[in-house]
């Protein structure tokens, strides 16, 4: 299972490849807005971002019409070879995904919040498929359990786009995707630092060097 950051900080995402745990990033246009200000335009935030991350870097189109985003996707992708271009689940997404497919620039399906938006994005040839998790538990739907559906059915007819489990809020959305088999969890830096946190390791590591500290130091030696 791949683990992608979703967001644009630049610290967030130095810390998390130092960890060796991150083989993507994903991004929206509210993750960029936080970032932008002062000497850091969109252009300087993405070449930054490119020159940290090695895997897959999902960024987002704003157009809302098929040749817009189709543009915009173009000018993303000029960026780097390791773009992927985020299209919003409607219509003119799909019609853009059919374009930028048969331009062989990657696609992430964002919002997506169904079977049949999942299985359309796939028809059309998205790379990534993002089903929000957090966003329909939100409103009282169990998200976890449309990742396992779609699971399901790209598994029924072999469809080949990767299923990206987005709006994550927590550890145990982590655990459950993986239970599932999805091929990535999108998070939070917030959650990934929290994946690697337990008590019982705080706990444990402070009685080794507690008993450690006790021992004679003459008989300390390599
Ligand atoms: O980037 C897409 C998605 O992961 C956003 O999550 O927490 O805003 O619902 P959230």
């Amino acid at each position: 299972m791949k683990f992608f950051l979703d967001t644009a900080n630049l610290k967030e995402i130095e810390e998390g490849v130092s960890w060796g745990c991150v083989d993507g990033v994903t991004t929206n246009p509210t993750l960029i807005s936080k970032e932008l200000g002062g000497d850091i335009d969109f252009r300087t935030l993405i070449k930054r971002i490119l020159d940290i991350v090695n895997g897959p870097v999902s960024l987002e189109v704003t157009s809302t019409d098929s040749r817009g985003m189709i543009e915009e996707a173009r000018k993303l992708k000029a960026f780097g070879e390791n773009v992927v271009v985020k299209i919003p689940t409607t219509i003119e997404g799909l019609k853009a995904i059919k374009v930028l497919k048969a331009e062989k620039i990657e696609t992430n399906a964002t919002l997506v919040f169904s079977v049949g938006q999942a299985l359309l994005v796939a028809k059309a040839g998205a790379t990534y498929a993002s089903p929000f998790v957090g966003r329909l538990d939100d409103i009282g739907e169990d998200g976890m359990s449309l990742i396992g559906d779609i699971k399901e059915v790209y598994g029924n007819y072999g469809i080949e786009t990767k299923i990206i489990v987005a709006s994550i809020r927590h550890p145990v959305h982590v655990r459950d995707a993986a239970l599932i088999g999805a091929d990535i969890a999108t998070m939070p830096f917030e959650v990934l630092r929290k994946l690697v946190s337990h008590p019982k390791t705080d706990e444990g590591l402070k009685r080794f060097l507690d008993d450690w500290k006790k021992i004679d130091p003459s008989k300390l030696r390599f």
